[in-house]
């Protein structure tokens, strides 16, 4: 059984990338990276300081900026990472319902997604990586040893993402929870691409182990073109 170096998980918003991310990078000893926390604390940083969500040159300069960083956890409350602004714990700020609301927006622009993207290849050039997002297959890592494109209904997304916002005692319903999905999926949807030689996994219905077992069960099999 060969295992791959460098894995690549993309999909869209709450297709449940970072709860597969996560355990499989726990399962094979690799650091686990969520792409999507750098395009999140880009937007919090621009909310705080009043930039306007459409505004490139300024969103690029703050992009330039900023130190964005990602370490072990250094609270147990529930992360799996912790995530730092120029030094600032900002790993629950980033979740919150505004950041989303202006997320998709903040990083459409294609100057504040160079700098992103040159940071994140730094980090899946060292290997033993699994690096989730929505253009890793595509861009990020078009030459990473595995890729899974996840796919779930909008319903199950929806449900998941409602029962995470709950448990931080975020009132939504669940039609609330869908629409600002759809919108995302929307503005999402020119880099929220499978790669030509992604593996398509649809995950309703799938607990976390069984996807897991899953993607295991692809090593073996040989079927990945290591
Ligand atoms: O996966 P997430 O919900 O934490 O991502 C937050 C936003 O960042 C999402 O609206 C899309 C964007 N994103 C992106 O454009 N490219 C990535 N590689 C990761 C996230």
């Amino acid at each position: 059984m060969r295992i791959p170096r460098t894995i690549a998980i993309d999909g869209q918003s709450a297709a449940g990338k970072s709860t597969l991310g996560a355990l499989l990078a726990a399962e094979l000893g690799y650091l686990y990276f969520d792409t999507g926390v750098m395009y999140r604390a880009l937007a919090l940083a621009a909310l705080r300081a009043g930039i306007d969500p459409d505004d490139e040159a300024a969103l690029t300069a703050l992009a330039h900026r900023l130190t964005i960083d990602v370490t072990a956890p250094t609270v147990t409350d529930g992360r799996q990472y912790t995530v730092l602004i120029d030094g600032e714990d900002v790993t629950w700020a980033i979740r919150d319902p505004d950041v989303e609301r202006i997320v998709s927006r903040t990083a459409r622009f294609p100057a504040v997604r160079r700098e992103m993207i040159r940071q994140q290849q730094a980090i899946g050039r060292r290997g033993r990586v699994v690096m989730v997002g929505r253009d890793i297959g595509t861009v990020v890592m078009p030459d990473a040893d595995l890729k899974i494109y996840l796919q779930a209904s909008l319903t199950e997304r929806a449900r998941r993402r409602l029962a995470e916002l709950r448990s931080r005692n975020i009132e939504m319903s669940l039609e609330q929870v869908a629409a600002a999905l759809a919108e995302r999926d929307a503005l999402d949807a020119h880099v929220a691409q499978p790669a030509d030689d992604a593996i398509i996994l649809v995950n309703d219905g799938l607990t976390p182990a069984e996807e897991v077992a899953w993607v295991l069960q692809q090593f073996a099999n040989g079927d990945q073109p290591l």
